[in-house]
């Protein structure tokens, strides 16, 4: 994987108030990798996707897409230059169905009506990638069952097949585990696993069992900070990342 990134960041910071949330994170995505973001509570890791995305803007630095700035584009232009992202908390529409969720998803990627004909072609369409991203994310069967009906873990799936009902060629994912099971987590590792050769993925996990076997390189961040960025099995067997986030990550646990 030694092509050039599809995305990089370059100094980027974000403050809120006093307080240095993103500070100064160079950081690169390479086509098709999972890349995984680490770090305790606090380390700014939803920050950066928040600016990956384009949700808020930098108060220094910049991220180019593809080589382009994406500072002052809305996320909705962003989001067609290909960039898809889901949110820590859930945010599907409850009381429609499965394949209307994907649908709206869908529709807003492709964007307004262009007359009868159009619409009635783009519904279709509309349609045909609703269900099958449903079929990627395993719910096919849930197509008709209001989102409300469904298991937490089911509704997380949801989620990411909204975002794959976007086109996106990368995708943000902020914590697609947080709050599973351990069936529900194994599940939805073995769905991400499956959309490695079509996608590129970043992904904030807490679940090391996860991280360790989806990713291909990982970022470690504390304090807004990278600690240390590199191959899986870097990060894995380093003494830093060890102290420093595992460390910290046993003694909240056994605490
Ligand atoms: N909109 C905001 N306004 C003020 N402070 C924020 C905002 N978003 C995040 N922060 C702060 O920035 C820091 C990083 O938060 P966050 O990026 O959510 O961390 P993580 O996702 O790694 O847990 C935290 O101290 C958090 O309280
Ligand atoms: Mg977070």
């Amino acid at each position: 994987m030694s092509q050039e990134p599809i995305l990089v960041t370059q100094g980027l910071t974000r403050r809120f108030g006093g307080l240095v949330a993103v500070n100064g994170v160079d950081f690169d995505v390479r086509p098709g990798e999972i890349h995984a973001i680490l770090g305790p509570n606090g380390a700014g890791k939803s920050t950066l996707i928040n600016l990956l995305s384009g949700e808020i803007p930098p108060s220094e630095g910049q991220v180019l897409f593809h080589g382009k700035p994406i500072q002052g584009k809305s996320v909705r232009q962003i989001a067609r230059m290909g960039i898809g992202r889901s949110h820590q908390k859930t945010n599907i529409f409850p009381r429609l169905n499965c394949l209307q969720n994907c649908e709206l998803a869908a529709r807003i990627h492709m964007g307004g009506v262009f007359g009868s004909w159009r619409s009635r072609q783009r519904a279709r369409e509309v349609g045909e990638r609703a269900l099958e991203v449903l079929e990627t994310c395993h719910l096919v069967h849930r197509a008709y069952t209001p989102a409300a009906d469904m298991s937490y873990g089911e509704q997380r799936q949801l989620q990411i097949a909204m975002v794959l009902a976007t086109a996106p060629t990368l995708m943000l994912l902020d914590e697609p585990m947080a709050g599973m099971g351990r069936e529900e987590t194994v599940q939805v590792t073995e769905l991400l696993e499956s959309l490695t050769d079509r996608y590129t993925l970043v992904l904030i996990e807490h679940d090391m069992d996860s991280v360790f076997r989806l990713a291909d390189r990982i970022t470690v961040m504390v304090d807004g900070c990278v600690l240390e960025s590199g191959p899986t099995e870097q990060i894995r067997a380093s003494e830093k990342v060890r102290d420093v986030y595992l460390g910290r990550h046993h003694e909240e646990a056994t605490a």
